[in-house]
């Protein structure tokens, strides 16, 4: 089982990352926010130059990258990250834009402990292209999901949603720009209440 949280009474996050990183970017705000229960430990990143990694060094947060191609198979890249997150004493891991499908050797020790952000209102549009097929259904609104992770893609239990409106000239660019602004609202208050599960259960 993983650490309990610290007696500071902040939870530790791990945040991962594949990208540019908007959303770490808004935990890592959130996080100088006094009163925030939570600090990031590590950011880790299976992409080298992800843009998410500059963003973590200039707020001095530890970063590691575990590239997936230095790696022939999934249980030796995961085994990698899981050892990592035991290095840092993390309590909640945050997937934030990390485009791996992970398996159960990362996500059973961590069940109930790893959350992901979704850029659709969840159970619709599973999966990639979200705001393409949300206008293409003619839905006329969208939001972002926090989820529990679990081996199912996007299945995991609902922890947030945010919706917006589907305006009729919508393009998936306008509509993910839209999206976005909920999702650097909505991971922040996630955070807030795992961190008071998470307490609670210590
Ligand atoms: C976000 O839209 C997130 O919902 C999805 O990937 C995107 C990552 O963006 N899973 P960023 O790297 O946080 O800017």
């Amino acid at each position: 089982m993983h650490a309990k949280a610290p007696p500071s009474g902040k939870i530790g996050l791990a945040v991962l990352i594949s990208g540019r990183g908007s959303n770490l970017q808004s935990i890592i705000d959130a996080c100088r926010i006094d009163g925030f229960p939570a600090e990031i430990k590590v950011v880790i990143s299976n992409i080298p130059d992800a843009y998410g990694l500059v963003r973590a060094q200039n707020a001095d947060i530890p970063t590691r990258i575990v590239s997936h191609k230095d790696y022939t198979n999934k249980t030796d890249f995961e085994q990698k990250i899981l050892g990592i997150l035991d290095e840092f004493s993390v309590d909640l891991v945050c997937l934030a834009g990390f485009m791996r499908i992970i398996s159960p050797v990362l996500i059973t020790p961590w069940e109930g402990r790893i959350i992901n952000i979704h850029p659709s209102l969840l159970p619709k549009h599973k999966g990639l292209h979200t705001h393409e097929r949300a206008i293409e259904a003619g839905d006329t609104t969208s939001g972002c999901t926090i989820h529990y992770v679990t081996p199912g893609v996007d299945e995991g239990e609902i922890i947030l949603q945010r919706s917006v409106p589907i305006l009729p000239d919508d393009t998936p660019d306008t509509l993910a720009a839209r999206v976005l602004e909920q999702e650097h609202i909505a991971y922040p208050d996630a955070i807030r209440r795992m961190a008071a599960q998470i307490s609670k259960s210590a």
